[in-house]
């Protein structure tokens, strides 16, 4: 524990003197994956390397890292972050949407416990990428240099209706039609600032608490990245490579993606998904989860006075369920229970499940 509260304090110290990204939900994040030492885990979003450097040092000796994420630089970062780590640590630079296939090929599978801490890092927040309102850079917005289209190419080639749609449903901007006719008026638009101006003509300066800016951003980014469309797919591919009693933890930084995690974790909590209409269950769903906590975790009053970042940031967490129809006639799920090198499975209360479960079949 000291030596955690020494990690944690010298992750603030680095990121007060740097653009370094302050981990959110640090220890609660750690608390719902139940880190323990010699486990292993996927940080499917690694950014800066924070919430990684405190699940290898919870996890050792033994534990094992795998991080993921779909921009270099953050790859680079989270690198040299974790350098005391060497050995334990493996990171990719890939898009999270491949989780299952980069579980195989990195022979990462079954894992204790995933970690998703979605969004943007301050690193990128901070960079001359287009991702901030705040100072002038090409609009951009990518993740990776390797996607195809950045924000740019939204912004100038989708019709006046087709630019009001994404703004609407992904930044849930009441001002859709506003902003949209404005941009079209206005295009070519290749800079952050011209496209800020721009909205700031349409909505008549600031309004509220918020820029003006921000729900058109929020849109673009989310667009760009395709974040929406991946989320439900990649969380589906998480339960697959959880363990049984591996923990999936996701914290999310804006209603959308909060809404898309708690229906999955809710349905996929449940052993019957027909209509609340329906006299009998005909869908024969088999709940998959168990969830950790009930109600959403949100960033206490001092986290969110030292780190303002972490303001809007929600944590759901679940853990694996054993299912009669994970192995059932799946000898190649029994293989992976035999041989797994797994400390879940070797955990006596878990043993004694599986051998209910065997002896039944
Ligand atoms: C909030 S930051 C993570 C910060 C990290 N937990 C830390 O403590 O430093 C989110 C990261 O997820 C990455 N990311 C978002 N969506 C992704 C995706 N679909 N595939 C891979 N990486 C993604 C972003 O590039 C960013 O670096």
């Amino acid at each position: 524990m000291a030596d955690y509260r020494k990690l944690r304090e010298t992750l603030m110290d680095m990121a007060m003197s740097t653009s370094t990204h302050i981990p959110v939900l640090l220890e609660e994040t750690l608390e719902a994956l139940a880190v323990q030492p010699g486990g292993r885990y996927i940080d499917g979003t690694v950014g800066g390397g924070g919430h990684a450097a405190a699940i290898l040092e919870r996890s050792s000796p033994g534990g094992q890292l795998l991080g993921i994420d779909a921009d270099p630089e953050a790859v680079k970062v989270a690198r040299a972050r974790l350098a005391a780590y060497r050995g334990s640590v493996l990171l990719v630079n890939e898009n999270l949407v491949n989780l299952k296939a980069i579980g195989i090929k990195y022979d990462f599978m079954p894992v204790h416990g995933i970690l998703f801490d979605l969004g943007l890092s301050s690193l990128q927040l901070d960079s001359r990428r287009g991702f901030s309102f705040q100072h002038d850079a090409p609009l951009d917005m990518r993740f990776s240099p390797t996607q195809e289209i950045t924000a740019a190419d939204i912004v100038n080639t989708l019709s006046e209706a087709e630019l009001a749609r994404y703004i609407r449903t992904y930044g849930e901007e009441g001002y859709s039609h506003l902003i949209a006719r404005n941009i079209v008026k206005e295009r070519p638009i290749n800079s952050t600032l011209h496209l800020v101006r721009t909205i700031e003509r349409a909505l008549g300066g600031r309004r509220g608490k918020i820029h003006p800016a921000t729900k058109t951003f929020q849109a673009l980014r989310i667009a760009v990245n395709r974040e929406l469309e991946n989320l439900e797919a990649v969380l589906r591919q998480a339960v697959k490579l959880l363990g049984f009693e591996g923990r999936l933890v996701v914290i999310t930084y804006h209603s959308l993606e909060d809404r898309i995690v708690k229906q999955f974790m809710r349905r996929e909590a449940r052993d019957c998904i027909c209509p609340p209409s329906a006299p009998t269950c005909v869908c024969g769903h088999k709940a998959r989860l168990r969830l950790i906590n009930k109600k959403v975790m949100v960033p206490s009053a001092t986290e969110i006075q030292e780190n303002p970042r972490s303001r809007s940031a929600k944590l759901r967490a679940v853990e694996r369920l054993i299912t009669q129809d994970d192995y059932h006639g799946n000898s190649e799920m029994e293989n992976i229970l035999v041989e797994a090198d797994c400390g879940t499975w070797r955990n006596p209360a878990v043993l004694k499940k599986l051998e209910m479960i065997f002896s039944m079949s």
